[in-house]
């Protein structure tokens, strides 16, 4: 079985009933991704969607134990054997390690280690212009939206403040791939 058809079951399983809206984004950016396949192999591709299935499952009520989804997501995915790449894609997701910092879990997502490559870029991307109800969005919109959503006083907001340079530098070397070549993207 493909590792993506794997991870959108386990994904649905997690999310579409406990947290229908996140599971509509999830899906948006499984779709998103495919935007990206041609820049990589097959089994990377494979990798990637799979990555776009899971990065939230930490938000599931019953795998939300430290407040740090991406941590509780690869917490759980290590639990349940899931391939150890794909469990660290998951706990790096979006510059999680900055929100890991103000979170004081820093040392905990420290299991794992971010590959820093054009395959995380592309997840971060997925990720950051997907909006909460899986519509593709400008990364503008998005940080917008997402400290709206969240208030002023959250740490959510603040994360956003101090995660904007490496999020749009994942978001800007992806859309450079994209363009060089030749794919089209919102
Ligand atoms: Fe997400």
């Amino acid at each position: 079985m493909k590792l993506t058809t794997w991870a959108g079951g386990l994904a649905a399983g997690w999310l579409d009933e406990r947290l229908p809206r996140r599971w509509t984004h999830v899906q948006g950016v499984r779709e998103q991704l495919r935007v990206t396949d041609r820049l990589f192999s097959t089994d990377e591709a494979d990798l990637l969607a799979a990555a776009g299935f899971l990065h939230d499952i930490g938000y599931a009520p019953e795998l939300a134990a430290t407040g740090l989804h991406a941590l509780d997501g690869a917490r759980y995915l290590r639990e349940v054997e899931a391939p150890e790449r794909l469990c660290a894609l998951v706990a790096h997701h979006s510059a999680a390690h900055l929100e890991a910092e103000l979170r004081g879990l820093a040392d905990e997502l420290g299991d794992w280690a971010d590959e820093r490559t054009p395959l995380r870029d592309a997840l971060w991307w997925a990720d950051m212009t997907t909006s909460p109800d899986g519509e593709v969005v400008t990364f503008d919109e998005r940080a917008k939206e997402i400290q709206q959503r969240y208030g002023p006083d959250d740490i959510v907001s603040t994360f956003m403040q101090v995660a904007r340079p490496e999020l749009a530098g994942a978001v800007d070397r992806t859309e450079a791939r994209l363009r060089a070549a030749g794919i089209d993207y919102v």
